[in-house]
């Protein structure tokens, strides 16, 4: 692995903290661009007060200077603005408050009780704090690092929403992977099309009106990759197999597919596959279709990347669902947190934010360099190689 990324803090604790080392010196980086990221990430109909609270401004500690980076770690910290009303009960010294906002009973589907039977917390809160998706804000800045590296190499990802619920957007994607965020960062569902987009935030205000949370998934894209990023020689060089850990590492996901994904298992080969078409000269080979989602044998194949990712509902429930209080072993309902109702299209966000880091990393195993001018230098040369017909 190349490129490392860490990052450290409670949901209501001071701050996060964030590292990044491996990007190369030379990338310019846009502190502008890196704030349109975070407040990306908060958007969304059916989200909680929380997202009004923060600013989410990321403070740039170390790492970059006049606008590009050194080639060093780069070290990010983003304060919490509700710290200031939860400084007693996060206080990481002892304190007398040490009770208040305690909790006692599980939400099902969350990390309380997983989180407690595993470290032996009496308090719920110490599990719900981290395990939380405020630590996604982190994510979010730390792939916006990899995000400019990739914008820099003509590579873009980009996402939109294509179910909340059981309200889907069957919509084709019609339009360039660089300009679908500019499109759908306008729905407040991260939807295509309007009458789909309606029918979700309907969806979503019913969920509310009843207490209740709702799940959905989006899809990511990437265009611009070369041909030959990952491996098949082992399992773990795959660029499907780290995609997959690392979508599946962001809370709640439940389910990834690549190009037809589960579909695949259903159609026969003639359906499954991409027949190959000549392009003019001997290596430069074109595809009719895209149903691998722009990897083969955990190979990219220089066709746009296709993922499609299935999100949970939200585990906190305004009604609650039945659970045990942890100090009586008695029935009880569970506990209710500040909390959204739908989180699917900030899930969106922070999976590009994820994809990018992959994406980041692997082109950093195969192009090497400790400068963006000499990664750059090489890509072209391979793009020339490998997709003669296809580079500018
Ligand atoms: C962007 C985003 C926002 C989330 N917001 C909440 C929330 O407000 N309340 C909640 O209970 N869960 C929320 N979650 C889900 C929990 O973080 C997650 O379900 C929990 O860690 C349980 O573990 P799981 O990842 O196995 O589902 C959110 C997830 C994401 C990706």
């Amino acid at each position: 692995m190349s490129l490392r990324y860490l990052s450290a803090g409670e949901s209501h604790g001071q701050a996060l903290m964030g590292i990044i080392d491996g990007l190369p010196a030379g990338i310019p980086i846009s502190e502008s661009a890196l704030a349109a990221q975070m407040q990306r990430r908060k958007m969304g109909h059916g989200r909680g007060r929380r997202q009004q609270i923060e600013t989410d401004a990321v403070q740039i500690l170390a790492g970059v200077r006049h606008g590009e980076t050194l080639g060093s770690p780069v070290g990010l910290l983003l304060p919490n603005r509700d710290w200031k009303n939860w400084q007693e009960i996060m206080s990481p010294t002892p304190i007398d408050a040490e009770t208040k906002r305690r909790v006692h009973i599980p939400r099902p589907g969350h990390a309380d009780l997983v989180g407690a039977v595993k470290y032996g917390y009496r308090d719920l809160r110490n599990a719900l704090e981290r395990a939380s998706a405020r630590e996604t804000a982190m994510r979010v800045a730390l792939g916006c690092f990899a995000r400019q590296f990739l914008a820099a190499l003509d590579m873009h990802v980009a996402s939109r929403v294509v179910r909340i619920g059981a309200q889907q957007d069957l919509s084709a994607l019609n339009l360039p992977v660089a300009e679908l965020n500019e499109r759908v960062d306008a729905s407040p569902v991260r939807a295509l099309d309007k009458e789909a987009e309606a029918r979700m935030m309907a969806e979503i205000d019913r969920a509310q009106a009843e207490g209740d949370s709702l799940g959905g998934v989006f899809e990511v894209y990437a265009e611009g990759l070369p041909i030959g990023l990952g491996a098949y020689s082992q399992w773990d060089r795959r660029l499907d197999a780290r995609l997959g850990e690392v979508l599946l590492g962001l809370n709640a996901i439940k389910g990834v597919e690549l190009g037809l994904g589960f579909r695949a298992a259903e159609v026969p080969g003639s359906q499954a596959h991409d027949e190959m078409l000549p392009g003019g000269q001997p290596l430069d080979v074109r595809y009719a279709s895209n149903h691998s989602g722009g990897i083969n044998a955990g190979v990219s194949t220089g066709q746009p990347l296709v993922l499609r990712v299935a999100k949970k509902p939200i585990a906190t429930l305004m009604r609650p669902l039945d659970s045990v209080d942890i100090r009586s072993g008695e029935a009880a309902k569970a506990h209710i947190e500040r909390s959204d109702t739908c989180a699917v299209p900030a899930a969106a966000v922070i999976a590009e934010s994820l994809v990018c880091l992959v994406l980041a990393d692997f082109v950093l195993e195969k192009f090497g360099g400790d400068s963006l001018a000499e990664i750059q230098e090489r890509l072209d040369l391979w793009r020339q190689r490998t997709q003669p017909g296809q580079a500018d």
